[in-house]
């Protein structure tokens, strides 16, 4: 595991970037793991900055995203399939057929993590994997628990977790309680993985997941037994392990 201390939330979202914009530019046809949330938005304007200018080209990627409120329609702007839109797949030449979220109004929840699941491996698997971590060590949404959830589900979220998302609602009522989230085993499946992580409130999530016990209650720290990962952080994430 490669940890990476940047000076800033601007910093780290170009170190990211590079290394995503590295990856399409090596294996165009690469199938990308993304991740919404505050903390990749920087990483994401950089690689349109990228697109832009010439440099990368989408026109052969796919992507699959790490998960998706249950309940929120697409056109919901809180929806992680409108941030996509919103955030990158609007602005880059990518074809928005090769871009997939789970469906968080699926009727029979259990039928779409199946698909969700049988379409990564039909893809050939992620070839890079983008991860945020929350405050409570969770990545996607695969909160702690006494075991590691291998393949795509429906989780509960914690409350801390509703309470930490609160933010981009209108009431802490209009938080979903269950998302579709790719699995432990789905993200150890990618040949690479990127972790960005920003701001004084991720500096214990970072500690314990990067430096401390892997264990199923820091969902992230299983990362350490990954052979590829990379964990970008601003100088407030890092500041704990310095201690
Ligand atoms: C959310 C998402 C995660 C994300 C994390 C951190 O709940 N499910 O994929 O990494 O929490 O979010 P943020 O980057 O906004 O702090």
């Amino acid at each position: 595991m490669k940890l990476i201390r940047t000076e800033s939330y601007e910093e780290m979202s170009r170190v990211a970037a590079n290394i995503l914009a590295a990856q399409i530019t090596l294996k165009p046809n690469s199938v990308l793991g993304l991740a919404t949330g505050s903390s990749p938005v920087g990483m994401y304007k950089e690689l349109i900055k990228k697109y832009e200018a010439g440099d990368i080209d989408f026109s052969d990627i796919s992507t699959v995203n790490l998960d998706e409120y249950k309940g929120l329609t697409r056109d919901n702007d809180q929806s992680y399939y409108y941030f996509m839109n919103d955030n990158l797949f609007d602005h880059v030449n990518i074809d928005k057929a090769r871009t997939n979220v789970p469906n968080g109004m699926a009727e029979d929840p259990e039928a779409e993590c199946v698909r969700y699941e049988s379409l990564i491996k039909e893809l050939g698997g992620v070839d890079l994997q983008l991860l945020g971590i929350g405050r409570n060590g969770h990545i996607g949404f695969n909160e702690p628990s006494d075991s590691f959830d291998k393949a795509t589900h429906l989780s509960d979220l914690e409350e801390s977790t509703i309470e930490a998302n609160k933010r981009f609602f209108a009431s802490i009522d209009d938080v979903p309680r269950q998302a579709f989230s790719m699995g432990i085993g789905t993200i150890m499946s990618a040949k690479k993985i990127v972790v960005v992580a920003s701001g004084a409130d991720k500096a214990d999530a970072v500690k314990k997941a990067f430096t401390g016990p892997v264990t199923p209650q820091v969902p992230g720290s299983i990362l350490q037994f990954h052979p590829d990962v990379t964990v970008i952080c601003d100088a407030e994430a890092y500041s704990k392990i310095e201690e």
